[in-house]
């Protein structure tokens, strides 16, 4: 038993931790059974006002709130930050019941990969595409994972958010082939005040670079200008955003595309919806952000 665990059993809304993929599924099978709307928060912790924005959007959506941590190794290239990815167990669970979450799913490593877990779920073509091109197998680890943990939650309603658009893409995509029986909730990106898309990754940048890290907002908020302006040609938007991160001399560029939301499919004219991607590195750290065109909500 955690500290947390043993301090919140005072509490008023306790919420309940299950360490264990059976027991999950034995909670969510009573709470279905009993007709309740099963609404769920993948996250992999170290909350934010991001990840808090979902348990608000699943709490009114949904009869009973599930919400997860799990740092899902499988997810992380071999030279990725695994190891140093920020862990705030404690915090993140006294946020989540602050926001009145019914059950926490924070299961072991060893629980959701016993030994010889050799099954994947890959969505192809669409894994290679953005994030997938510079992160080799981390879309396998998401749809894999993200597979699991909808067999043992066995939500009605999935939460996510906007900011991994390429993951959206690809879930969507998964839910469909695999005929998950659920609904996929987006929710719109949570910004700093000052633009930041906030991540759990932008604790790893220093003052300075946290400055430099407004450039990936601001070949956005570039894009956005042109095309205010009248501008179509997908090119010309992307040669303009490019140029912006290239006069921030701490960023260094991964990718801008102007691809379909849906496909990840680079568009040529934006007569129709389009995401404006971007992923730069800010130092060691990578952060990614986007924009969607033409969007109707
Ligand atoms: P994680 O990065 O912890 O994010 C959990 C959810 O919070 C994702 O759906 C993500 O898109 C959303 N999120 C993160 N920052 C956000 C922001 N600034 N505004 C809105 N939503 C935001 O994404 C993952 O974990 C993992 O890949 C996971 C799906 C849990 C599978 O391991």
């Amino acid at each position: 038993m955690t500290k947390y665990q043993l301090l919140s059993t005072n509490y008023f809304f306790p919420m309940k931790i299950i360490e264990s993929p059976e027991e999950m599924q034995r909670f969510s099978r009573g709470a279905r059974r009993s007709g309740k709307r099963l609404g769920f928060v993948p996250t992999m912790g170290a909350l934010h006002e991001g990840h808090l924005s979902l348990v608000r959007m699943a709490r009114r959506q949904s009869d009973c709130v599930a919400a997860s941590i799990f740092v899902n190794p499988r997810q992380f290239g071999p030279n990725e930050d695994l190891a140093k990815y920020p862990r705030t167990f404690e915090r993140d669970c006294q946020l989540l019941e602050a926001e009145k979450v019914d059950v926490l799913f924070a299961p072991k490593v060893e629980a959701m990969y016993p030994p010889a877990a050799t099954t994947i779920v890959e969505v192809q073509e669409l894994s290679e595409r953005l994030d997938g091109r510079s992160r080799p197998g981390h879309f396998r680890g998401v749809t894999t994972v993200v597979s699991k943990l909808f067999n043992i939650v066995q939500p009605d309603l999935a939460f996510f958010g906007q900011k991994d658009a390429a993951q959206v893409a690809i879930i969507r995509r998964m839910v469909r082939d695999l005929n998950f029986d659920l609904q996929i909730v987006v929710g719109a990106i949570v910004r700093e005040s000052d633009g930041l898309a906030m991540s759990s990754r932008n604790a790893y940048l220093d003052p300075q670079q946290r400055k430099q890290a407004l450039v990936l907002n601001r070949a956005l908020m570039r894009v956005h200008f042109m095309v205010d302006k009248g501008e179509r040609d997908a090119q010309k938007l992307i040669e303009a955003a490019k140029q912006v991160i290239a006069e921030e001399r701490g960023a260094k560029l991964d990718y801008l595309e102007i691809v379909d939301p849906d496909t990840l499919e680079p568009v040529v004219d934006l007569s129709k919806r389009a995401l404006v991607a971007v992923a730069a590195w800010i130092g060691t750290t990578r952060l990614i952000d986007n924009l969607l065109l033409g969007a109707s909500s």
